[in-house]
């Protein structure tokens, strides 16, 4: 039974390689692009970060309001993440063209919607009703509104059979739940989130320095934290302790970065990548790079692996690493001054391998590796000038036919999340 379901694992892996599903089988910006009225949802969901999951989903229906409809729900001054809340419960995961809604079994239904996925609706919230009435009317209300059906089916926008359908309803759905405010990710106390889950020295160390503040200030816009585990950062303190108060800030904020990245885009999306302490010509760039399964951030003086996943949704993303990431900029006169390497320092071996990266370096299309959904003032626009000014072997390096069938493969499963 064992060998089986290996073999089993094996065939879908082999597929899921061999046939990688299209990145996007639609484009719900674009849709509702042809559509002013609907201008205002539209550009709230690309403000939440929301169409791009849209597109990643294959069976999906958007009920859209139109311009007035979205100025109720602005009236409110909900927060940003709030509004992501509220527009994702009118995000129905189940097909309605406008047949399928005149034809309900029974009449009514209950749909799953994108916020109900999120795991921040309880109970029966997050789910729509939606019930046949009378004259050929077609109702919508919040579950949690028992049979209060205040939004009523307008038209069919557009549809794509099976994929996806956007239709307009009159209002937006009221849900007390979705409109709460709760607990942003980005309005997580960060330090106290690493403190708990094994990055208590790293945390500390940032609570006592102004990086603490760069790290909230980037919360909002988009932010990922790779923090050294207990045990590296222990290793580490000494060397810590002797740079100056402005190289301790920069070692600090070398361990974010100013974009919101999550496990399946890095794992799809190497390359070099900005931190929060470059300044200028002060780079202070690191190499994400597949190892396998696992992800590797390489410095000139070290490679760290990523150990675990913290946080991990928009907008921030937090992982652990097992070794402090060492800038060049900190690091390589220290380096080349100290013979022994200290314990938390890079072994040799990882002294070594961004030599060996510059030599198989080749020029790689760099659009071609970036996902649909990465934000487009984040670090893919820097990688052209890494790239094109590189003078430190950081570049795009592709490790052969494996790896790209693995990136696929990896690929496939996060469409299917
Ligand atoms: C619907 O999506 C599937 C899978 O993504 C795709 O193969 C198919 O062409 C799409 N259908 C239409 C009508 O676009
Ligand atoms: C979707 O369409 C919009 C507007 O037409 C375009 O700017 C955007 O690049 C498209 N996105 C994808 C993933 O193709
Ligand atoms: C429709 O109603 C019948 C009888 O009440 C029930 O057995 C059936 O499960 C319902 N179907 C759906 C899809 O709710
Ligand atoms: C939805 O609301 C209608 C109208 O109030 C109600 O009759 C129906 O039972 C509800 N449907 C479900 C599935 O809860
Ligand atoms: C997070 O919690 C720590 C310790 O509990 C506290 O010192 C710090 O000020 C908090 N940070 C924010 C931004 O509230
Ligand atoms: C601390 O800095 C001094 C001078 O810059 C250097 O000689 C020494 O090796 C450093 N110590 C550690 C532990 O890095």
């Amino acid at each position: 039974m064992q060998l089986r379901s290996v073999a089993v694992a094996a065939v879908v892996i082999l597929s899921l390689s061999l046939f990688p599903p299209p990145i996007s089988a639609h484009n719900i910006t674009h849709i509702l692009a042809k559509h002013p009225e609907f201008s205002t949802f539209n550009h709230y969901l690309t403000l939440t970060h929301l169409a791009p999951e849209i597109n990643n989903r294959e069976t999906i229906t958007v009920c859209a309001v139109d311009n007035a409809g979205m100025n109720q729900l602005l009236s409110k001054h909900l927060s940003i993440h709030t509004i992501k809340n509220v527009i994702s419960l009118h995000i129905l995961l189940d097909y309605f063209g406008a047949k399928k809604l005149h034809q309900i079994t029974n009449g009514t239904a209950l749909a799953a919607t994108m916020f109900q996925a999120t795991g921040s609706a309880p109970g029966s919230t997050g789910f729509v009703n939606i019930t046949d009435l009378k004259g050929g009317k077609v109702g919508f209300g919040p579950a949690e509104n028992h049979g209060n059906l205040p939004a009523m089916f307008v038209k069919g926008v557009e549809e794509i059979p099976y994929n996806i359908s956007v239709i307009q309803i009159s209002t937006m759905l009221p849900s007390a739940v979705a409109e709460a405010p709760t607990p942003e990710p980005s309005h997580m106390n960060l330090t106290s989130l690493m403190s708990a889950h094994g990055c208590k020295v790293f945390a500390e160390t940032l609570l006592k320095s102004p990086a603490e503040k760069t790290f909230e200030d980037n919360a909002d816009g988009g932010l990922t934290i790779f923090c050294p585990g207990d045990d590296a950062m222990k290793n580490f303190m000494t060397k810590f302790k002797n740079l100056t108060d402005d190289g301790k800030q920069s070692l600090l904020e070398y361990h974010g970065v100013p974009v919101y990245q999550s496990m399946a885009t890095l794992k799809s999306n190497n390359g070099v990548m900005n931190t929060l302490a470059t300044d200028g010509a002060k780079k202070y760039d690191f190499i994400v790079q597949n190892d396998g399964n696992v992800v590797t951030l390489k410095t000139k003086i070290v490679t760290a692996k990523i150990t675990g996943t913290l946080v991990d949704e928009q907008p921030v993303a937090i992982f652990t690493i097992d070794k402090v990431l060492m800038p060049k900029e900190l690091f390589k006169a220290a380096e080349a001054d100290a013979p022994a390497p200290a314990p938390a320092a890079a072994p040799e071996a990882d002294a070594e391998s961004p030599k060996s990266a510059k030599k198989k370096k080749h020029k790689a299309p760099v659009a071609a590796d970036t996902p649909a959904d990465s934000p487009a003032d984040g670090p893919t626009d820097d990688f052209a000038d890494s790239t094109a000014d590189d003078d430190n072997g950081g570049g795009f390096r592709y490790s052969g036919g494996t790896v790209v069938a693995g990136v696929l493969s990896m690929w496939f499963l996060f469409l299917l999340l």
